[in-house]
């Protein structure tokens, strides 16, 4: 297990469409991991693989005080609702911006055994399952933004 360094833009991994996981082997189970780790020392609440380089459909997400998931080849299958909310992606440091999610999300995906699953999100966990699949499709959060003063830089961290 290893904490890895995050991709961040504009390199060009985060924009390439990631490839399905065809057979679930160590490497797999490694990767998955490594995405944990390296979740939980940025921290944020969820990562996909192109963060750390790596072009596969995986996902990891752990909501605060709530068990990890993995997601293998995840899908929406369906979205309900709509609402306006605050995001941030450890791939785009340093800002923040203001986009709609939906409120509930229902996905499809496989699980570290290839076991398919069906799980469905509200709130932050809706927003971590739309916002991860779609770092899996190549979009990033502020392609959704409507209108650039809906971005924000925030103010440096020390
Ligand atoms: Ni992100």
């Amino acid at each position: 297990m290893a904490v890895l360094s995050i991709r961040t833009l504009p390199d060009p991994v985060l924009r390439q469409k990631a490839k399905r996981v065809t057979r679930i082997d160590a490497s797999i189970h490694k990767l998955i991991d490594d995405m944990i780790d390296t979740m939980r020392a940025a921290p944020g609440v969820g990562l996909a693989a192109p963060q750390i380089g790596v072009s596969l459909r995986v996902a990891v997400i752990e909501i605060p005080g709530e068990d990890v998931i993995t997601l293998i080849n995840p899908e929406v299958i369906k979205r309900q609702g709509e609402r306006v909310l605050e995001e941030a992606c450890l791939s785009v440091p340093g800002y923040q911006g203001e986009i709609k999610r939906s409120v509930t999300v229902r996905v499809k995906a496989q699980d570290r055994q290839g076991r398919e699953f069906r799980i469905k999100g509200e709130e932050l966990f809706a927003q971590a399952l739309e916002h991860e699949t779609d770092h899996l499709n190549g979009t990033l959060y502020i392609d959704h933004i409507e209108s650039p003063d809906k971005l924000r830089e925030l103010p440096r961290q020390l």
